[in-house]
């Protein structure tokens, strides 16, 4: 495979990504949560991996806030086109994007997902037990980012995530 590089997504990616997700998931919903988030101001990072021709992956930072303060991250949807999966790039993304969010001083970042794959970057599903979600279960992971950040609250996720 050629050389891969990860860059913030501008205006001119947003049919390419919504192509690339709806490719990875196989259903809408993810598509239309990622143009909403952006819509309402409540993006954090939009990162996209690509190559010297075409966007491969697509990874997605939101609001989170903890106890109605605007503090927390969470992660989702992160896809790699069906073509070049297993190949590391959602690895890439998920890294990539952790780093910046840490960087940002977001206490956490929270997600749901598959409970075999995340654990791999430090998320852990006994840390966001701590927090009441709408999402609670063994799906549910949470990594801390820095320190000082609340051990415990309850999340409000953004508007387009419908809850
Ligand atoms: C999940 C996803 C983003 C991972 O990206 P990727 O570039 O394919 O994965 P990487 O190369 O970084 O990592 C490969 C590992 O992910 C694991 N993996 C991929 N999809 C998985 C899934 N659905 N459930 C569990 N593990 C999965 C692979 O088994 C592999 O594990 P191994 O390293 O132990 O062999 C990508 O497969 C994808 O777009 N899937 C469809 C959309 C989706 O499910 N998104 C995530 C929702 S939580």
């Amino acid at each position: 495979m050629s050389q891969i590089w990860i860059r913030p997504a501008t205006a001119e990616d947003a049919d390419l990504i919504t192509d690339l997700t709806d490719a990875a998931f196989g259903t809408p919903e993810e598509a239309q949560i990622i143009r909403q988030l952006a819509k309402d101001g409540d993006s954090l990072a939009s990162l996209v991996a690509h190559n010297d021709r075409d966007i491969l992956g697509h990874i997605q930072f939101f609001r989170v806030w903890v106890d109605g303060e605007d503090v927390a991250s969470g992660l989702g949807p992160v896809s790699a086109h069906p073509e070049v999966q297993k190949r590391g790039i959602g690895a890439g993304l998920i890294r990539f994007g952790l780093t910046l969010m840490e960087g940002a001083g977001r206490s956490h970042c929270f997600l749901l997902g598959h409970k075999e794959y995340y654990p791999r970057f430090g998320f852990s599903a006994e840390l966001a037990a701590n927090f009441d979600s709408p999402w609670s279960g063994p799906h549910f992971m949470a990594i801390e980012l820095n320190e000082g950040g609340p051990a415990s609250g309850t999340l409000t996720y953004p508007a387009a995530f419908g809850t």
